[in-house]
């Protein structure tokens, strides 16, 4: 979803910027641009497309110490040059970029800009207009931001550059992410730690309803009410390293490789001087106090909450459910009496999830989030936090998140249950399995070339814990190969989508779980009798010896960490066999930041 780099300091900032935004592509964008403040008149470059095309469209002679830069991922109006940001004031004064949705746009066209005629088609423009209104009419220019901060409902995380002022950059933010770097004779802002960490790993948060003054050497954060805000600054424990591809064509590539690390460093994290996995009390506490746990997660995150479910009611005995964010906010179920939320998000800003977050901190519930990044949204806002440790997640589709998010609710499942598992060992034979299927990438390959590269739609199937591997799956393939493919419990096909199944269809059939081993292969002659192109994946001591992919034993309850891994190479090699921009599939954001 959109973002942001902004840099005011003593060196030219297209570079920084363009850097800046190239780190932010992961999220998802359809168009970007960068103003360019010249120190007489800020000059803007946008168009639709990628960052390689900005940087055709650039004028190189501008220099600039102050600027900022988005990408967008249109909410209001199509991708085109116009809508693109940044936005700007009719005489020019401000520039402005945003990320999020100002909810009351109309209304306040209606009370503020009716005699304006507005460029553009998004709610940004409105706000860039109401500021050059507010300060035409006599306000100060950080009253006047403050005064349409109270005036927006909605989501914002906004930068503005003044004509007037120079040496100074202003920022603000309610409900989307945004985060200023400190610098040594600079100062940065950004979506996330990415955009800045080649420059400082030094950041100030900012809370809702804050906003900010930055110069070279000064960040002084406010509240909605002028008052001056004290606030320390973290050390983000991010390498630039991290986030590079180094010798992969994709980022997602690269993350399917690393999950066998992932596990291994996850075992590390919580595992205590003894040698025993350690888990922090107050969590195992507000489990066993609960009733029922309720997990609240989007896309990915949700499918490794359907395992979480699993392992709380199978390992810990305690009743769960999980729930998709934005229907769980609107269409909330009949709660238990004690109920604990666990909150799944790997990015920790996903608008759906947090939306819930502040339903259920209102009625005063327990929260938990378990999150690959440290102080997001998320993280900041739950009672008590879990990390992945998977290292920065690049690519739009998930994937060493997943594997990360289904270990650590493991991790919790065995922690407040009294059964004796020897989870690290389990864990770590799930490691070495996943790296023994990472190098059989020829496999995948092959499969994919022969039974994906041409289909029109894919099916898999399973059931129990591989009816959820399914479901996730299904969405892998579909969302970097734009393959219209399901996941179904295998049970289910022959109440209705076994219509679709004719000559050629792919089926890929899941198949870990001993109790259901007979079941889905009596499924797989169903669709095989109806013409299907069957791909089988199954654990070794339950195989067959027609099977294709044959996942190493693991503990039957980790096997969704082992299949992970064949379901996100066949994916990946057939969105490259069909020439797709893998890492960055249309339509698509990482962080998806507006409800
Ligand atoms: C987006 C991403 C998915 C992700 C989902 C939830 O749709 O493209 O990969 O699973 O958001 O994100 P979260 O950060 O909350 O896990």
């Amino acid at each position: 979803m959109c973002g942001i780099v902004g840099y005011i300091g003593t060196e030219d900032v297209k570079e920084t910027i363009l850097k800046g935004l190239e780190r932010l592509e992961y999220r998802g964008y359809d168009s970007a641009g960068i103003a360019l403040f010249d120190g007489d008149q800020v000059r803007v470059f946008k168009d639709e497309g990628r960052i390689a095309h900005l940087r055709d469209i650039i004028d190189y002679d501008v220099k600039s110490t102050l600027g900022m830069g988005h990408t967008r991922w249109a909410t209001h109006g199509k991708p085109n040059k116009i809508n693109s940001h940044p936005h700007q004031s009719i005489e020019k004064r401000f520039t402005i970029v945003h990320n999020g949705i100002i909810e009351n746009e109309e209304e306040l066209k209606e009370r503020y800009l009716k005699n304006i005629k507005l460029e553009s088609e998004t709610d940004t423009e409105v706000v860039a207009q109401i500021l050059s209104k507010f300060t035409t009419e006599g306000e100060e220019v950080t009253l006047a931001i403050r005064h349409l901060m109270s005036e927006i409902e909605g989501s914002y995380a906004l930068a503005i550059i003044d004509k007037y002022n120079k040496e100074k950059m202003y920022a603000a933010k309610n409900k989307s992410p945004l985060l200023i770097g400190k610098g040594d004779g600079f100062n940065m802002i950004g979506s996330d730690a990415m955009a800045m960490v080649s420059h400082t790993n030094e950041f100030y948060e900012l809370d809702d309803g804050e906003y900010v003054e930055i110069t070279k050497d000064k960040v002084e954060i406010f509240n909605i009410y002028g008052v001056k805000v004290n606030r320390d600054t973290y050390k983000a424990e991010l390498d630039s390293e991290d986030i590079e591809k180094g010798t992969y064509p994709h980022y997602m590539l690269k993350e399917i490789d690393e999950q066998p690390f992932v596990i291994r460093r996850i075992i590390a994290e919580y595992q205590d001087e003894n040698g025993e996995l350690k888990l922090d009390q107050d969590i195992i506490n507000k489990i066993k106090n609960s009733d029922r746990i309720y997990i609240i997660a989007c896309g990915t995150s949700y499918h490794a909450g359907l395992v979480g479910k699993y392992y709380f009611e199978s390992i810990t005995g305690k009743p769960a459910e999980v729930h998709v964010s934005s229907e769980f906010v609107y269409n909330t179920p009949i709660l238990s009496e004690k109920p604990l939320f666990i909150f799944i998000s790997q990015s920790g800003e996903t608008a759906d999830s947090r939306a819930v977050l502040v339903k259920v901190k209102k009625l005063g519930y327990p929260t938990i989030t378990l999150t690959n990044v440290k102080g997001s949204t998320l993280y900041r806002e739950t009672d008590n936090q879990l990390l992945l440790y998977a290292g920065p997640e690049i690519a739009v589709a998930s994937t060493k998140a997943y594997t990360a998010q289904i270990a650590v609710l493991s991790i919790i499942a065995v922690k407040a249950s009294n059964k004796d598992i020897d989870l690290i060992k389990e864990l770590s034979i799930a490691a070495s399995v996943m790296e023994a299927l990472c190098d059989s990438k020829d496999l995948y390959k092959d499969l994919a070339k022969e039974y994906l590269s041409e289909t029109r739609n894919c099916f898999y199937i399973g059931r129990h814990l591989d009816y959820y591997v399914c479901m996730e799956a299904a969405l892998k393939l579909k969302e970097i190969s734009y393959i219209q493919t399901e996941g179904f419990a295998a049970g289910e096909l022959k109440h209705g989508t076994i219509a679709l199944i004719e000559e050629g269809t792919p089926v890929i059939a899941v198949i870990t779980q001993e109790i259901i081993n007979l079941n889905t292969r009596s499924n797989i002659k169903e669709v095989s009798a109806r013409g299907a192109n069957v791909i089988t994946i199954s654990r070794k001591s339950i195989s067959a010896k027609s099977d294709q992919i044959v996942l190493g034993d693991v503990n039957e309850f980790l096997t969704p960490l082992a299949a992970a891994v064949p379901i996100q190479l066949l994916a990946y090699y057939a969105a490259l066999d069909r020439g797709c921009d893998i890492d960055k599939p249309r339509n698509l954001a990482k962080s998806v930041t507006v409800e």
